[in-house]
This record gives C-alpha cells, structure tokens and sequence, in this order.
C-alpha cells in the first residue's frame, strides 16, 4: 500500500504522454570498459538504523565507521548513505538544513572524514544523499526568504498570492496530504511545499539556487564523495504558471484528499538542463549520479538518462519494484523493457521509503527460499544492484501496531490506512543480544522480534543462511565476466513458473533459473540457440538436479549455473 502511496504520489500519478525510446540502444556497447559504477554493488544505509556507536539510541556515522569490514566481506562497493546533515528531522533528514555539515546526531565533520577515509582503505565508496527539490524551514535561506518580501532570499523559494482569502494559489496536494501550498502571516503570501510544510520547494528557475546548490556537490566531491543519490528529482519543476492539476477521483486517498495526477507539479522539462549541469561537475570527479525516479514506464525513465548519457548515470527502475508478486511473466516484461534503454539499468527491491522484499514476496512459509530467490534475481541481471540494509538477513517490514507509536509524520496522519515507513526503517539486526546489538540504549524504533532468528552473527555461521547465499552470490558477481559485462538474453519465454536468462559475454555465458512457484519445477532450458549444451552449477538454493540442459529446482528454487557447449 505505502508503494502505492509513493508511486503515485512521489511520481505524479504517473500518466504521462512521453514519447517511445528515441535513442539508439546500447545493448550492443557492453563488452567495452565498464565505468566504476557499472560493476559496483551499491548498499544503502538508513544512518539512524544501522548501527549506535554511542548508545543514544540512534545510528551515527562512527557506529557504519565500525562495520566497514562487515559491508566488505559482504561485497559491498559502495555506500549510499540517506540524509546525515543537520536537520530538525521531522522527515528524518530529508529536511536539510545545512548543506555543508553533519547533523550532531550522527557525529562530526571529523567523523566523516574518518569514513572516507577508512572506507576507501576498503575500497569501498561513499554516495550521499541530495536533497534537491526543498530545505528545511529552518535553513538560514528560507528564513531569510520567509521574513520579508524584499530579503535577499525571497526569491529562491515558490511564493504566491492566494486566489482570494483563506484560497491558495491552486489546486496542488502535498503528496504527505493537504494543500502544498502554506500561507505565511508575515508577508501575506504562500509558499510552496511538496512534501511537509517544513519542506518548502526551492525555486530551481532562480540561477542564484542553482549555482548554490551545484557548488554543495563540489565541496563535497573535494571532501572525497564519489556521487550522489538525488532526492524526488521528478519535482524540481513546477509549471509557472500555476495550472489546476486534473482530478482523478475525487473522492479520498489515505489522508483524506482527492486523488490528483501531478502533471503540473512534477517531470517538467526544465529539470533536465539540471541534471546535465550536476553531471558535468560529476564528471570532473568521476563521480555517479544515482536518481530516485519514479516513472510511468520506460520510457519516460529513459528520458533521466539524457542525451548521449548526459543527465543520470543511475536512474532507480522502481517499476521493477512495483512488480509485487512472484510473476515471471510480469518481471520477463519489466526486465525486457529496461534493457531496452539507452542507458545502464538500476535495480532496487527494497528502500527505506517500500515496504521490505522479505514480506512484499514472502508467502509465510517460504520466506527465505524467496529472499534468496529475489536476490538472485536483481544481483545476476544485467545492471547496477542497490541493495538496502538489512535485505541481505531477510529483515521484514514491522510497522507499529498504535498510531501512538508511529514516528513517521505520513503514518500519523494517514492512519490507519497509511501506516508511514517505520516498518521498513527499524534497526539493523546485528546479533542475539538486547536490541539486536543495534545499539545499548533505547533503540529510536523497535526491535522486530525477529532479531533472534535473524541477524548478522547466526547467520554468519550458518551456511544455509540468507546472508551466506548473498555473500556467495556477490563473490561470483564480482568475478564472473558474462554477470558483470554479459547482454541479458531471455529464454523459455513461455514458462509460468520458471524466470530463466542467459548472461551471456562473447563465446561464454550463464543461466539463471529462478523457481518463482511453490511447487518443485522441471526445466527443458533452451539453450541450443544459443549454441549451448549443458549446464554446470556455479551456485544454487537446494538440491538442484541437473541433466544436460534439463534442470529440476525445488520450490522457490534457485540456480546459477556455467553454460557449456
Ligand atoms: C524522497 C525520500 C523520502 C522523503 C522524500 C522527501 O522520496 O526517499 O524518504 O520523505 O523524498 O524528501
Ligand atoms: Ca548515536
């Protein structure tokens, strides 16, 4: 439900009139050298929940310091870590209001450098958080903005008249529900706010914004980042001319509103000019810019890959997430398709804002069969894999059972139907201990029950384990040549229980097949067009069977396997 809510809403409710892919397909450029990004494994760290070095309960930049060697042997290569500057932390760091600086909370400038620092002894990479669209109402530029119509800063955030007393401008929702628009007694006018009334939107139409705002990423390039994660690129833009979006239904989403499609507030043309501009710095540093794009289709996410690969490296496929059950049939479309684009696929299953992989696929019974499933699944296709903390031990989405308890605004206002994103942001499961290991103070959310089952040091000794399936698993991506470089080719195309693909890279190549049903599964793999006659296991769930090119998978199945001719 919470990803419908954030499809929808994040997005615009996503009916957009883009045309098809217009450029040409770069399928064919696989097998040249492959950019950083291309091969790494990317992590991402909700800082809060990870991991407590100083027992206030709440994670902190010293506490993913200290298990930098736990996301190494892991076979991490990069970590995204969501927002860690300071914040009055209504929307747990999404509400910046210090750009240049870390939030006392999670520790100190030092404190990041020392990150940096030890995390490249790792090879291991640091993307932040950039939160492009909105401040805080707190940063020192709105509150200039906000103090008079004449201050310096009026003009780098959306200030309007009202239509008429108590009216505001238009008819635009905030997609965390209400009017997007506040009024401000001061000066007598709106702002406006696509998320909470403490997020008010920058104007991106402002050059001073923008030249500020692009010279952030420099000072964080020269502090050693190699890239950034953009937050809710889609809504940098409003139409300026204020147009009513249209009303889908008018009767009432989780918070009471009626449903809007979002199409004069999101995906405006101008915001590609931005991404080029935050590109060509990135280049400078050789730096990845990853984006949360959440689109209609294809082919409007190709659009955030630019001309030529000039926009977004990375641009989340969350279409791919929103196929919510086991289907081959729906992920052999889906995976088709964002092949089909002209830039490099990006993959999620879980983030801090979806309900978790382990639960949205899970049947109950056979859940971790099914996390490992799902991990073969978006760690062997053709892209770039970010993972979310916690997947690799088949954490679960634990949302709280009282309104009382909820932490997340969008949870206290929409309950019961919106129960906001704690479920998927409780604290990381490190061992038996109390709270997880997470930290020896109260923890800021919950502990699920779960931790005794589930968490880093018993399934670190238990080879069957979720985790010891994702180790191997990122150990044989690492290495192998056609799961890094590989063309995705699809095979038995018409199974309904069995997803099989080939990676296949010059003369050499790999299977995947992927038992998405809970019944034990004979495959006749068809891989003599390819010129392939058997199979060799590289890495499989259970007891897989193997007879040439013929495969038996037991439920929720999985195997990788080595093509021979
Ligand atoms: C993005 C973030 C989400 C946040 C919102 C507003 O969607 O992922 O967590 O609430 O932007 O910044
Ligand atoms: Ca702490």
């Amino acid at each position: 439900m919470k990803q419908i809510v954030l499809a929808m809403c994040l997005a615009g409710v996503c009916i957009g009139a883009f045309p098809a892919f217009g450029r040409t397909n770069s399928r064919s450029g696989d097998t040249v050298a492959h950019d950083w990004w291309k091969h790494a494994v990317f992590y991402e760290i909700y800082p809060r929940s990870f991991a407590d070095s100083n027992g206030d309960g709440i994670g902190d930049l010293t506490g993913i310091t200290a298990k930098l060697d736990y996301l190494k042997n892991l076979g991490v290569d990069a970590i995204w870590i969501t927002p860690c500057f300071p914040s009055p932390q209504v929307d747990f760091g999404y509400d910046v209001s210090d750009y240049k600086n870390i939030d006392p909370l999670y520790g100190t400038l030092a404190d990041f450098d020392k990150l940096v620092r030890e995390a490249k002894k790792r090879n291991i990479r640091i993307i932040l958080d950039f939160v492009v669209n909105h401040t805080s109402d707190q940063h020192p530029w709105f509150l200039d903005s906000r103090s008079s119509r004449t201050s310096a800063h009026r003009d780098w955030y959306i200030w309007r008249d009202g239509k008429g007393p108590g009216e505001p401008p238009n008819n635009w929702l905030s997609t965390f529900g209400g009017s997007a628009w506040k009024f401000d007694p001061a000066t007598h006018q709106y702002y406006y706010h696509f998320f909470y009334p403490q997020q008010p939107d920058l104007n991106w139409r402002n050059p001073a914004v923008e030249k500020a705002m692009f010279e952030v990423t420099r000072w964080w390039y020269r502090r050693g980042v190699s890239g950034f994660r953009l937050d809710a690129v889609d809504t940098l833009f409003e139409d300026p001319r204020l147009t009513d979006n249209p009303i889908l239904r008018p009767g009432s989403n989780a918070f009471g509103d009626p449903v809007e499609e979002n199409k004069y507030n999101t995906k405006q043309p101008e915001v590609h000019e931005v991404l080029r501009g935050l590109r060509k710095i990135a280049n400078e540093y050789n730096a990845v810019l990853i984006g949360e794009t959440w689109t209609a289709d294809v082919a409007e996410l190709d659009k955030y890959y630019g001309e030529g690969s000039n926009e977004l490296q990375l641009p989340m496929d969350f279409l791919f997430t929103m196929v919510n059950k086991l289907s081959p049939a729906q992920f052999r479309k889906q995976i088709a398709e964002v092949n089909a684009a002209s830039g490099w696929p990006t993959f999620v299953i879980s983030n801090h804002d979806i309900a978790r992989s382990y639960d949205r696929y899970g049947d109950g019974a056979h859940n971790d069969e099914i996390a490992k499933l799902m991990a073969a699944l978006y760690l062997t296709l053709r892209g770039t894999p970010i993972m979310y903390y916690g997947e690799e031990i088949g954490m679960e989405t634990t949302p709280p059972a009282r309104r009382e308890d909820v932490k997340d605004p969008i949870g206290r206002r929409g309950w019961p139907k919106e129960k906001g994103r704690d479920g998927e942001r409780t604290p990381m499961q490190w061992n038996e201990s109390e709270n997880a290991g997470f930290t020896t103070g109260t923890p800021w959310l919950p502990v699920p029950e779960s931790y005794k089952t589930h968490n880093v040091a018993a399934e670190s000794k238990d080879p069957s384990s979720i985790l010891e399936f994702y180790k191997k698993l990122l150990r044989l991506r690492h290495t192998n040549s056609a799961l890094l470089n590989g063309k995705y080719v699809a095979i038995n195309e018409n199974d309904a229980n069995v997803l099989s693909y080939l990676r296949m890279n010059g003369s050499g190549g790999v299977v995947v097949a992927l038992n998405m049903s809970s019944t034990a599964q004979n495959v006749a793999l068809e891989l003599k067009a390819q010129g392939f006659a058997s199979v060799k296991s590289l890495l499989d769930s259970g007891p897989v069977t193997i007879k040439k090119s013929s495969v038996s998978l037991p439920p929720f199945g999985v195997l990788i396997g080595e093509l021979t001719k």
